[in-house]
C-alpha cells in the first residue's frame, strides 16, 4: 500500500474529527495502522465511558502505544480486567509467580540467563489463542527490559490483506474453516513440544478463515502459526494454501514494525492483526522482558 500525502492527510482530517471525544490524545503511527496514545495512565483506575473510548480507538487504529506508563504485574491485570476476562497461559512456564494471568514474554534460560530459549513461538506470525475456542480480543504487552538495540514487534494487518485479494478468491474462501492446534503450533515454531496436560487442555478447534470483525464489520483473514490445515480438506493442500496467504498477508506493506521505548505498553487487536516478535537483537546477550496479559474475545465468525 503506498503511502501517500493524500493518505496522511486523509488520515489526520479523520483523527481530529475523533479525537474530541476521547478522554486522552491519539497521535497516528503510520496510515496503515497504529497510535501513540497520550493522556492515559494504565495504572489508575479508569471509567467505563475511557474504556469504551480506548476499545473505540483500538477499532480504528489496531494497535495503540501507550508511552511513559509505570505498571506492576497487579496493576497491569486490573487495567487489562476493564475489558473482559483475563486469560490464563495454557504454557505453564509462561503464568507469572505473583500474578498467573500475567505471561512473562522474555528470552532467558533456566539459570535467567540471556539465550534463545524454547519457547519462541512468539517470533512466528500468529494470533494469540486462536487455538482456543474463544479467541483472544486484545493482547496488552508492557516492556519491563529490552535489549539496547531491536527486539521489535511487527504487526501485519489482516483486513487490508484481506482487502487487496481478487474478488473471485474471496469468495472461493469464503466458505473454508481453518483448524488451530497449539500442539501443530509448537511443532511449526520449533519450540519445546506441547505437554499431555497442554494437548489435553487446549484441544484443536476450528474456525472461519475469513471472520468479521465484531467491531468494525469488515472481513479479515484469520490465520496464523497456530492453523494447521483446512476442515475437510487433505493436510498438505490446506497447509499450502495456509502458507501461500500467510505470505501474502504479511507483505511489508501490511505490516507495523514496533521499536519498543522504555515504558510502552502496546495494546493490540487479535481479531484483525497477526503479529510476531522480531530477533533483531543478540538474543544469547541482551535481555528481552515483556509482561503480557490477554482478554478473552467472542466466538469468531
Ligand atoms: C507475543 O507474541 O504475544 C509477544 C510478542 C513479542 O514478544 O514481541
Amino acid at each position: 500500500m503506498a503511502i501517500t500525502d493524500a493518505t496522511e492527510t486523509q488520515a489526520g482530517a479523520d483523527v481530529a474529527a475523533v479525537q474530541g471525544a476521547w478522554p486522552f490524545e491519539a497521535k497516528p503511527l503510520s496510515p496503515l495502522m497504529g497510535a501513540e496514545v497520550f493522556g492515559l495512565d494504565a495504572a489508575q483506575p479508569i471509567s467505563d465511558a475511557t474504556r469504551d473510548a480506548v476499545l473505540d480507538a483500538l477499532n480504528r487504529y489496531k494497535v495503540l502505544v501507550l508511552r511513559d506508563q509505570d505498571l506492576t504485574p497487579a496493576a497491569q491485570a486490573d487495567f487489562t480486567r476493564c475489558f473482559g476476562e483475563l486469560e490464563q497461559h495454557v504454557n505453564r512456564e509462561f503464568r507469572g509467580a505473583g500474578v498467573p494471568e500475567v505471561h512473562p514474554v522474555n528470552n532467558l534460560d533456566e539459570n535467567d540467563k540471556p539465550a534463545r530459549g524454547r519457547n519462541i513461538g512468539n517470533y512466528s506470525w500468529h494470533t494469540d489463542k486462536s487455538y482456543m475456542p474463544l479467541p483472544s480480543l486484545a493482547t496488552l504487552l508492557y516492556a519491563v527490559q529490552l535489549p539496547p538495540d531491536g527486539g521489535d514487534t511487527e504487526f501485519a494487518d489482516m483486513e487490508a490483506a484481506y482487502a487487496e485479494l481478487p474478488e473471485a478468491r474471496k469468495q472461493d474462501l469464503q466458505p473454508l474453516r481453518l483448524w488451530h492446534s497449539w500442539e501443530r503450533s509448537r511443532e511449526k515454531s520449533g519450540s519445546r513440544h506441547a505437554t499431555d496436560q497442554e494437548k489435553q487442555d487446549a484441544p484443536p478447534v476450528n474456525h472461519p478463515l475469513v471472520r468479521t470483525h465484531p467491531g468494525t464489520g469488515r472481513k479479515v483473514l484469520y490465520l496464523g502459526n497456530h492453523s494447521s490445515h483446512v476442515d475437510g480438506w487433505p493436510v498438505e493442500r490446506g497447509e499450502a494454501l495456509i502458507d501461500e496467504l500467510q505470505t501474502f498477508a504479511t507483505q511489508d506493506q501490511f505490516i507495523y514494525r514496533h521499536t519498543w521505548k522504555p515504558g510502552d505498553m502496546v495494546i493490540w487487536d487479535n481479531r484483525c492483526l497477526l503479529h510476531r516478535a522480531v530477533a533483531n537483537f543478540e538474543m544469547d546477550k541482551h535481555v528481552r522482558i515483556l509482561n503480557r496479559t490477554v482478554v478473552r474475545g467472542d466466538l469468531p465468525v
